[in-house]
């Protein structure tokens, strides 16, 4: 027999995964994509282009979406309203993390910039430190426990953030405005009234003769500071739209002057702010003219 290169069948070759693949004693060169003619395609500019026409559309969709249904606006805060502030709850276990003594205080900068930094930084260097061959997770011991710690104390803070959110709730007699709101709908929604304040669904009652000089008067008086320069009222005064409606002239004049159950007199302080007598009367009748568009 001629000396010469082994033909196939003698010399013993191993498949690996891809049959075209021989199992060599080192570094497998990969294939050229050439080697897989119809399956492969060029980055630039092929792939490049589909990806980005499905973005496009994705996009389109994003903002037709959000055109056709607005994001509601949610109340209007209330500076009076005591609150415990609190995070979104993904982000609790952070905030229950930032409470501990070596996270906080003298200590914040640890706690904020230490041990993300560490953090983070082992996540982007995992690469290079996290070199072995293994995909199975109970082969790869230190990946898996780290892991496992993190998802661990993640459920482990947020619960102590929940638990420690709901005392504190308990203690001072608190009940977030969200919840009261959905218990007053629920109320309303049993007696069969309607139950969202969202605007639209309620009737606003405009400001009658908006332009009238009474309009200044009633800002120079200083009634805005608890009614509001919009008039629709706050935390510390009734909405006066449409307070024609409820009082007359000489009612309005009488509330000025004598005050109303909360309401101090005003006549006073008005005079005092430089508001003439007739300024005040001129803003009675121009208060007994704003009644609800019938
Ligand atoms: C310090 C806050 C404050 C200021 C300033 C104030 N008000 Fe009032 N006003 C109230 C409160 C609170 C009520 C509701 C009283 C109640 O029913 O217990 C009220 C009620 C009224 C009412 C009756 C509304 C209703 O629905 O029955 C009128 C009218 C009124 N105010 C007019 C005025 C005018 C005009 C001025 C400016 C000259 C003025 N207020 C300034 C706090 C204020």
């Amino acid at each position: 027999m001629a000396h010469g290169p082994k033909s196939e069948d003698e010399e013993k070759i191993i498949y690996v995964g891809d049959s075209r693949v021989r199992k060599g004693a080192g570094f497998i060169t990969p294939p050229d994509y050439t080697a897989y003619p119809g399956k492969s395609e060029a980055f630039i500019p092929n792939f490049l282009l589909k990806e980005w026409m499905v973005g496009v559309v994705v996009l389109v969709g994003i903002l037709v979406l959000t055109i056709s249904e607005p994001a509601p606006l949610g109340y209007p805060a209330n500076p009076s309203a005591s609150v415990i502030p609190m995070p979104d709850w993904y982000f609790l276990f952070l905030y229950q993390y930032l409470k501990y003594p070596y996270a906080s205080g003298d200590y914040v900068l640890l706690g904020v910039l230490g041990v993300s930094g560490v953090a983070f930084g082992a996540l982007l260097l995992a690469p290079f430190l996290d070199t072995g061959k293994e995909r199975r997770f109970y082969k790869r011991p230190i990946a898996s426990s780290l892991m496992i710690l993190s998802v661990l104390s993640v459920f482990y803070l947020t619960n102590v953030a929940w638990t420690h959110y709901k005392h504190e709730l308990e203690a001072s007699g608190q009940k977030p405005e969200h919840i009261q709101r959905e218990e007053e709908a629920h109320e309303k929604a049993e007696q069969g009234l309607p139950t969202s304040n969202a605007p639209g669904q309620q009737q606003e009652v405009a400001i009658v003769e908006k332009d009238d000089p009474a309009m200044e008067t009633f800002k120079k008086a200083g009634c805005i500071g608890c009614h509001a320069a919009d008039m629709k009222g706050g935390p510390a005064g009734p909405s006066l739209r449409g307070v024609g409606d409820k009082h007359s002239q000489e009612e309005i004049l009488t509330i000025i002057k004598e005050g109303y159950n909360q309401m101090q007199p005003q006549y006073n302080n008005a005079i005092a702010q430089g508001v003439t007598d007739e300024e005040i009367t001129h803003l009675t009748e121009w208060l007994a003219k704003q009644k609800a568009e019938q």
